[in-house]
């Protein structure tokens, strides 16, 4: 005769992604992977939170528990505000893309979107960026989020050409003490070409692209997107229509990204390349 068990409570540590609009996360997916992979026991939701609700909830998510915060659009300068401390990188590009607590119980905003960013040009595809041209395409809050850790790894110059150009000069103007930074417009790109030349517009999810003239590609010029999607962006083909060596989207990012915050919350690394490729295949799949 058996004796009857007592039900055993599994405490599983529980992480989210906060945005608006977040059906079309792809985080709860990649972070359970990884834990699957690590062998952490861990829960990963995506929550919708109202516009003038972001604060209130990250409040009660913490006060209730919670380990950690991915924030996304369009949250990440709410989340910037809301932090008690930041890590230089959160500190420098005004966005907070990865809340938890520290040691001493301070609620600590972290931004692991440029770091995501480098991982995967120069680990995933061999990329430098040290010594290159480099142009940024766009001057919004992805861009604000990646430009420090770029200009970390000090290209010969970034140039920054928008819509609005006003934009890309306060860019500019923010962050030209810390390397050879200059603001564009669409015309003065004719006759230069660059090294390396990164989409940082939502264009591309309006089913539109920026009045790029194919003449700044060159037949070593790196293309990247930070958007993704099914199959090529619409930069991507632009990229492979001029003859580019490179053309790559944000998918190999975005995993990187997480795999950054997962180790900041939880100190272990996952592996990323098979993430990176089953999240491919995934989307190949989507309709
Ligand atoms: P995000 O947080 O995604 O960066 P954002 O701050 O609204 O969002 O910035 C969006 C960027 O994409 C901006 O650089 C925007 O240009 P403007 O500053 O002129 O608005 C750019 N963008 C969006 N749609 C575009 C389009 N159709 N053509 C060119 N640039 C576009």
């Amino acid at each position: 005769m058996t004796e009857p068990v007592d039900r055993v409570e599994v405490k599983v540590d529980l992480y989210s992604v906060f945005g608006n609009p977040i059906k079309h996360s792809r985080s709860p997916w990649i972070h359970t992977r990884f834990a699957e992979q690590t062998g952490q026991q861990l829960m990963y939701t995506a929550e919708e939170i109202a516009i003038n609700d972001f604060d209130a909830r990250v409040k009660s998510f913490f006060a209730s528990g919670g380990k950690g915060l991915n924030v996304t659009v369009p949250f990440k300068e709410n989340a910037w505000a809301l932090a008690e401390a930041r890590s230089a990188a959160a500190q420098l590009a005004g966005a907070v893309n990865t809340l938890y607590l520290n040691s001493e119980g301070l609620l600590f905003g972290d931004n692991t979107d440029g770091t995501g960013m480098l991982r995967d040009i120069v680990s995933n595809h061999g990329g430098n960026i040290t010594g290159k041209q480099v142009l940024i395409v766009g001057a919004g809050g992805a861009v604000r989020g990646v430009l420090p850790r770029l200009l970390a790894e000090k290209p010969a110059s970034i140039s920054i050409v928008n819509r609005t150009a006003s934009r890309a000069q306060t860019l500019v103007d923010q962050f030209s003490s810390t390397g050879k930074l200059l603001a564009l417009e669409f015309d003065q790109l004719h006759g230069i070409f660059f090294d390396l030349i990164i989409n940082g517009t939502s264009a591309g999810l309006a089913g539109e692209l920026p009045p790029l003239p194919g003449s700044i590609v060159h037949s070593d010029t790196w293309c990247y997107d930070m958007i993704y999607g099914r199959g090529d962006t619409l930069f991507q083909s632009w990229a492979r229509d001029n003859g580019a060596l490179k053309a790559l989207n944000g998918v190999g990012m975005l995993v990187e990204q997480a795999a950054e915050s997962f180790y900041l919350w939880r100190r272990v690394r996952p592996e990323t390349a098979s993430v990176i490729a089953a999240l491919r295949a995934e989307l190949e799949g989507t309709q």
